[in-house]
């Protein structure tokens, strides 16, 4: 059987506005969530992240957790907005303060930190002067970026840009359910190049600064998508067809660019003629190809099915309310997502087919070549029961279990799979599924003062660690 390489890390991930709380504390400015969350009807029951699983206040207790877990490595992102409250201009020495004790208190224990630059939480001052859709935007970014190369660059080997650019503008932009709320397809294709404008910006300021990371190895810099494999519903034409206009718009067009340097030029053709969209300033071609990121990040939760669509209008809407499926990302001419009628789905109707990570890591492996690869986020959000005081997460060792076999089987094909992040090491919060979804391996009491406690897959994780992954 194949053995994970000797270097593979076993991680847990996380991110700023899901877990650390302390919104306006220290000097910290407001993030587009802070203020989104609060308007009504924005969020799942009213839910905010104000205090979330209030990482900031007990992040040593928290690492203290990670080191008994065993993990290797944490996938953190940080908050841009408690860096530079105004997302630009004053640097907030708390904001400094408090990363750099993670990062210490990580590295005492032995865990690598991997530094997410962007999990969403754009600073608030700069979505009031256009958020994505302002190319100045892009300049703020890199601004913030050598803020944190230079604070954690020293201490720092793994870095990306930005988290899943499909969901922030896919649901700022399209379906209205994230920040800035706006239903404009056209907006939302110049602000997702801004997005990839930013990225290729970034990661020419790291390289020009040398981050070194420790012991003077040269850090790296990636970026971090959702990977959604397709599998069309039939053997027919059409749904093979539609499978592949799937693949071009939710996969390629977020991979390309930072992988190939280039949109699939068809698509980017289409985009220009029908919306106008995306609009380039001179030298942004260039900018794209100098810029080819070393590795890349995959979040995978579930593969969706693909039909064609013939005409018939589709609503959808799962058992526990929550809207924002693909289905409603506008491209309702092109093809649909149906269920897979043998398909296994959690409560939130998200299909569990672990043989999507391991198809998904050999597709991007044959389109982009053998890059390295980290699973930066995989998980079950379960109703986790609790059974004479004990969290009995059996589904989620279940889920990982299986997750964990798919990721040794794409290293078997010949992937170059480095690390494993569950999502996540501590139940957070869901940005429209409040805190009843959960994900951790720590359950936090939220009717106790936030206490932590490990649950059943503690162990069970503890021990696939300890045993680099042979006792799965
Ligand atoms: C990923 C995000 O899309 O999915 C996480 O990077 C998110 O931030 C996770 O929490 C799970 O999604 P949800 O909607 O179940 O919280």
């Amino acid at each position: 059987m194949t053995q994970f390489p000797k270097d593979f890390l076993w991680g847990a991930a996380s991110a700023a506005y899901q877990v650390e709380g302390a919104h306006d504390v220290d000097g910290k400015g407001l993030s587009v969530w802070d203020v989104y969350s609060h308007q009504p009807g924005t969020t799942y029951q009213g839910t905010n992240g104000d205090d979330a699983a209030d990482h900031y206040h007990r992040m040593e207790e928290d690492v203290a957790l990670m080191a008994e877990l065993g993990m290797s490595s944490y996938r953190f992102s940080i908050s841009w907005a408690r860096i530079l409250p105004q997302g630009k201009g004053e640097v907030n020495l708390a904001g400094i303060d408090f990363y750099s004790r993670l990062i210490d208190n990580l590295l005492r224990h032995n865990i690598k930190p991997m530094i997410t630059l962007y999990h969403w939480d754009l600073p608030q001052a700069l979505q009031d002067e256009g958020g994505w859709e302002a190319r100045a935007t892009t300049e703020a970014f890199v601004e913030y970026a050598k803020v944190c190369y230079q604070h954690f660059g020293d201490r720092v080997d793994l870095w990306s840009t930005f988290n899943e650019t499909v969901v922030f503008i896919g649901h700022g932009y399209i379906t209205a359910q994230h920040p800035p709320g706006v239903r404009d397809p056209a907006r939302g294709l110049q602000a997702c190049h801004h997005v990839f404008i930013a990225h290729a910006k970034a990661v020419a300021a790291f390289r020009k600064a040398k981050v070194a990371g420790l012991v003077n190895q040269l850090a790296v810099i990636g970026f971090v998508n959702v990977l959604q494999p397709h599998t069309a519903a039939s053997s027919s034409q059409k749904d093979i067809k539609a499978r592949e206009i799937a693949d071009a718009i939710f996969t390629h067009w977020f991979y390309d660019p930072v992988l190939k340097g280039q949109y699939p030029p068809e698509l980017l053709n289409m985009a220009q003629t029908a919306l106008g969209a995306p609009q380039f300033a001179p030298g942004d071609e260039k900018l794209l190809k100098d810029n080819i990121c070393d590795f890349i990040g995959v979040n995978y939760y579930k593969r969706e099915m693909i039909a064609a669509n013939d005409g018939e209008s589709i609503t959808t809407q799962n058992t526990t309310g929550e809207k924002g499926s693909a289905n409603e990302f506008g491209f309702r001419d092109l093809f649909k997502f149906v269920r897979n009628p043998d398909g296994e789905y959690t409560d939130w109707d998200w299909e569990i087919y672990p043989q999507g990570l391991s198809d998904g890591i050999m597709q991007i492996t044959q389109r982009y070549g053998k890059i390295p690869i980290y699973v930066t986020e995989n998980g079950l959000g379960y109703k986790d029961p609790i059974i004479d005081g004990e969290i009995v997460d059996d589904a989620r060792i279940d889920y990982l279990r299986r997750h964990i076999e798919a990721t040794r089987s794409a290293i078997a094909l010949g992937a170059d799979v480095r690390g494993y992040y569950p999502w996540s090491f501590i139940d957070l919060l869901s940005w429209l599924n409040g805190y009843q979804k959960q994900y951790g391996f720590v359950y936090v009491d939220r009717d106790n003062n936030l206490n932590r406690k490990k649950k059943k897959s503690f162990a069970w994780y503890q021990n696939v660690i300890q045993s680099h992954g042979q006792i799965l």
